[in-house]
């Protein structure tokens, strides 16, 4: 018998109780040990919990950090404070962790990683980036003969939400949102989805495993989604393009790019296919090439899939065998100015004749070649001017911007928004 304590019964925490009595006889054969849940930790005593955890519940760490008989803590509580020192704790008195928190996973990696092996116990934490999709035993596993060059995912399910709506019933941003809201793909305060830090978080774990370095959240380039207009999503689609919020991390010789950006994606390319709520991962590495980890990134059952799977992997890997951090390199997050990519641009500038002209001028000086020009909407006495450039470092499109800013017949620089032409 293994028994385990499951600190928080939210959505993930109820789901992984269930999901334990539901597959119970499946998982202990594959297992060949028992999984029993021995305490679990909430925080109000008060609320009407289900009958499966009846006369577990406390609201006192303490009775499990000391219970010698709990092999396995499975953190699921959410937010860096408690969390982090119950996670601490559990390591210290030699219990395997399970974990779902990406902030913790992305802020404090290093350090609960070494904890973890100094004390011979393992940490785990697949569902932490894209909830149900198996994805960082695979990176770490089946996939360990590789060099990976590149990772594009859709990581968040609220922003991908919004932006399927927007893209195929032509609704706002803020109707958008609202309805992510009424269907629970949305928090009552999105901020961490909209803006991309959620993402950020995703991809700072999943770069640091592909790249064998440490990437904290902070050093992740990240734009959200909260700016977008309808307007550029409509371009978008005349131009042969689909605008994702894609996580995105690429190795250089000694060096990391790491961004969450919105970006017009080349119809054809396989990320363009994933709608709604759900998640997608493109990985390339140099063997294997290219493979895609599509599924359900969040909601109960998905994701207690995935914590679930690792209570059975540190059940296993208890005589040995333990998945120890893999950061051996110390390689630098490169200055986001130097990335490489093509820019979608819209101006709102005055109708007037010569203004293109003076905009193309302040491009060239800055060595960028536009690939695509036209100009769209004139009317009281203003125009929209919408370009596509060839690649460019984005230090030299800030300068061009700049420039072009200080003109008088610009009223305003409405989207600078990337382009991945691959399909
Ligand atoms: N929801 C998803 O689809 C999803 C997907 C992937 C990853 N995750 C991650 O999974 C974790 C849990 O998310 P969730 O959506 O299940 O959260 P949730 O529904 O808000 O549940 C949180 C649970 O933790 C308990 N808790 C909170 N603070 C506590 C404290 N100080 N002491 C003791 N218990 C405390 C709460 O107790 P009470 O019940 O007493 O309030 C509640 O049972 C988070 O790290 C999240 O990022 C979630």
């Amino acid at each position: 018998m293994v028994n385990i304590a499951v600190l928080g019964l939210g959505t993930v925490g109820s789901g992984v109780v269930e999901l334990l009595k539901l597959n119970e006889d499946a998982i202990s054969k594959r297992l060949g040990d028992e999984v029993c849940v021995k305490k679990v930790l909430v925080k109000n005593l008060e609320k009407k919990r289900s009958e499966l955890v009846e006369g577990k519940v406390t609201d006192n760490f303490n009775e499990i950090v000391e219970d010698e008989d709990i092999m396995i803590v499975v953190e699921l509580m959410g937010g860096e404070e408690p969390a982090l020192t119950y996670i601490k704790q559990a390591l210290i008195s030699g219990k395997h962790v399970v974990t779902a928190n990406k902030e913790i996973i992305s802020k404090h990696g290093k350090e609960l990683f070494n904890l973890a092996e100094e004390h011979d116990v393992n940490l785990l934490f697949e569902a932490s980036v894209a909830g149900g999709i198996p994805i960082i035993r695979p990176m770490k596993n089946c996939l360990a003969a590789n060099k990976i060059e590149k990772i594009m995912g859709i990581l968040n399910g609220t922003t991908n939400y919004i932006l399927t709506q927007m893209t195929d019933e032509n609704k706002s941003f803020d109707v958008a949102l609202d309805e992510a809201k009424i269907e629970g793909y949305a928090e009552s305060d999105p901020t961490d989805d909209i803006k991309g830090f959620d993402a950020a978080r995703k991809i700072a774990i999943l770069s640091s495993i592909a790249f064998n370095t440490r990437i904290t959240s902070d050093k992740v380039y990240t734009e959200g989604i909260d700016k977008l207009d309808l307007l550029d999503i409509e371009y978008a689609k005349e131009l042969g393009y689909l605008i994702k919020l894609v996580a995105m991390a690429k190795k250089h010789e000694d060096k990391v790019e790491v961004s969450v950006v919105p970006i017009l994606l080349n119809k054809e390319h396989p990320l363009c296919g994933v709608n709604g709520p759900f998640n997608a991962i493109v990985l390339e590495g140099n063997a294997v090439g290219r493979v895609m980890f599509y599924g359900q990134g969040a909601g109960k059952m998905p994701t207690a899939s995935a914590v679930v799977a690792d209570i059975m992997a540190a059940v296993r890997s208890d005589n040995g065998n333990k998945l120890y951090c893999t950061c051996y390199n110390e390689l630098d997050v490169m200055d986001p100015g130097l990335s490489r990519t093509q820019f979608y641009i819209r101006l709102r500038v005055k109708d007037r004749p010569g203004v293109l002209s003076k905009i193309s001028g302040a491009m060239a000086e800055n060595e960028i070649s536009l690939s695509k020009v036209f100009q769209k909407h004139t009317m009281n006495g203003t125009a929209e001017i919408v370009m596509v450039t060839y690649e460019v470092p984005f230090k030299n499109l800030q300068e061009a911007l700049e420039e072009i800013q200080a003109y008088k017949q610009i009223e305003e620089i409405a989207s600078v928004i990337r382009v991945e032409e691959e399909s």
